[in-house]
């Protein structure tokens, strides 16, 4: 999964003086049922995150509220993505290595995934991960 494959979905977004709305539909705006949600929040200043790679996980990164820096790396290659919209969503392919840094207080970060919580599917190690990375190559 080249690194070219993650990307910014720009999410539908209702526009309203009462206030804008969002919406994310599993299969059509995000390529993949969500079958997991989960947000980080209340992250103290200076705080770093995630630090892993999953094997087979996809997942769609929104910052709610607030903005943070996602760093992806393929093993190869890496990009850094500055999260600052809620209608922003970074599509994270299997296979990438994660760490998400420069949290701004009060941040939101919710994370759509295709599958449950699995220990298994983690790489915690880096050179680990280089490895598998290498070999899919
Ligand atoms: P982790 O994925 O390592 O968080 P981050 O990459 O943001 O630092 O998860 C932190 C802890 O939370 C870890 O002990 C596993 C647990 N956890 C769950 O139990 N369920 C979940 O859906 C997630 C994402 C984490």
């Amino acid at each position: 999964m080249p690194i070219a494959d993650c990307r910014i979905i720009d999410l539908p977004r209702i526009t309203d003086a009462r206030g804008n709305l969002t919406f994310i539909e599993g299969g059509r705006h995000v390529p993949f049922d969500i079958k997991r949600v989960y947000y980080l929040y209340d992250v103290p200043g200076g705080a770093e995150r995630g630090a892993h790679g999953h094997r087979r996980l996809q997942q769609l990164i929104v910052a709610m509220s607030g903005s943070c820096d996602v760093i992806l790396d393929d093993g190869s290659e890496s990009k850094v993505f500055h999260m600052n919209r809620s209608y922003y969503g970074l599509y994270v392919t299997p296979m990438m290595w994660r760490e998400i840094t420069n949290f701004s207080s009060g941040a939101v970060l919710m994370v759509l995934a295709s599958d449950y919580y699995d220990p298994a599917d983690y790489f915690r190690d880096y050179e680990q991960f280089l490895a598998e990375a290498r070999k899919a190559r």
